[in-house]
């Protein structure tokens, strides 16, 4: 079976270094907060392009906290794309605020043309959303957030690595989010994420949230989180950076093969957008017959995953917004249509031609 996202020969790749690291924190006697933190955080935030760099637990927290910083909430509205992965929308919910869902473009990032058209008296921020490793159109997005003074937030749990016109995604934002996630192409040993900003007080207010709310040990400022990054995910987060390039150039070969093989004409190939390089967090092609397909390929033995088969509007938890199926088309269609090969460090040649092949016998 050809496993969508198998992480063990990602690992094994680079496992004597992944295992030095690990020893060394467990014999250090620190294990949370310390100088493995510190210095990841100073080495990926200059990876990014920013000042300065926070751990935090996971993904959601630093989207959480990033509009906590922000001073969002309550009678807030934060314009986010209709087809993001619900982590994205519960970062602005957890802090009271409404989001206002606005369709995708053609690449599956927020729509620049449509922000606009969303913006109300309450809009005080937009969250792009890099979605599959490929970066929005930061151009266009930073224009209109700049003519209506909105803050803007990127969501970078699936980019990392990614650029649009040479500048990282993460360095585009008031503040830039991200998952180190195991699956993600920067994935630590469990869960972890970051906030990279340029601003000293976004920074504080973070390092403050994340400990309870308080700078000064047992001084608490605010009702804040335990929300923070231990040493040994630090530590492995720093051997893989070291790798990140190489680890994105094989995804992109693999990537490239699907691109050159695949001819089958009832499947679409992702495209890429103008001034980006994509980092393949998921490989995402489009079929209007994409549930035989996906079953076709499990009894060939190759998994598939649907990101995501219902779009956040849809889902339970989100029907107190009152929205209702036919709202997006455009979101709703991909949540039909899309499905994500498998791309993973280490996939062979083989298992790639396998994928190929497969798919081009499909009818
Ligand atoms: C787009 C997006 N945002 C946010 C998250 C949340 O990250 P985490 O799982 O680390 O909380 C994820 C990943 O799961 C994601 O894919």
């Amino acid at each position: 079976m050809i496993n969508p996202g198998r992480l063990d020969r990602g690992y094994e790749k680079y496992a004597a270094e992944y295992e030095e690291k690990a020893l060394s924190v467990l014999r250090s006697g620190w294990y949370v907060l310390g100088r493995e933190v510190e210095a990841f955080e100073n080495e990926f935030a200059s990876f990014v392009g920013r000042r300065y760099c926070a751990g935090v637990a996971n993904g959601l927290d630093a989207l959480y906290l990033a509009f906590r910083a922000l001073g969002i909430g309550k009678g807030d509205e934060v314009i986010v794309q209709a087809n993001t992965y619900i982590a994205s929308v519960m970062g602005i919910t957890m802090n009271q605020a409404t989001p206002v869902f606005v369709e995708p473009d053609e690449y599956f990032g927020i729509d620049p043309e449509k922000i606009e058209k969303a913006i109300t008296d309450r809009t005080k921020a937009v969250l792009a959303v890099h979605l599959y490793g490929l970066a929005c159109d930061m151009e266009k997005i930073n224009a209109v957030c700049k003519k209506h003074g909105l803050k803007l937030v990127e969501d970078c749990a699936q980019s990392h690595g990614a650029r649009f016109d040479g500048k990282m995604t993460g360095s585009f934002s008031d503040i830039g989010c991200f998952s180190f996630y195991p699956s993600k192409n920067l994935g630590c040993f469990g869960d972890g994420g970051a906030v990279v900003t340029d601003s000293e007080e976004y920074l504080q207010k973070i390092k403050m949230l994340r400990n309870y709310g308080s700078a000064k040990r047992y001084y608490n400022e605010e009702v804040g989180v335990n929300s923070r990054l231990d040493e040994l995910q630090a530590g492995l987060l720093r051997v893989k950076l070291t790798h990140l390039e190489e680890l994105n150039k094989e995804r992109d070969d693999i990537a490239k093969a699907y691109l050159e093989g695949i001819d089958n004409p009832l499947i679409i190939l992702p495209r890429i957008r103008e001034k980006c390089n994509h980092t393949w967090h998921q490989f995402v092609i489009r079929c209007t017959g994409r549930d035989e397909l996906m079953e076709y390929l499990k009894e060939k033995g190759i998994g598939t995953i649907i990101h995501y088969p219902v779009p956040p509007h849809l889902q339970k938890a989100y029907a107190y917004l009152g929205k209702k199926k036919s709202d997006f088309p455009i979101s709703e269609a991909m949540s039909d249509e899309v499905l994500s090969l498998p791309i993973y460090n280490g996939m062979t040649k083989d298992e790639v031609k396998t994928v190929i092949d497969t798919i081009n016998n499909w009818q």
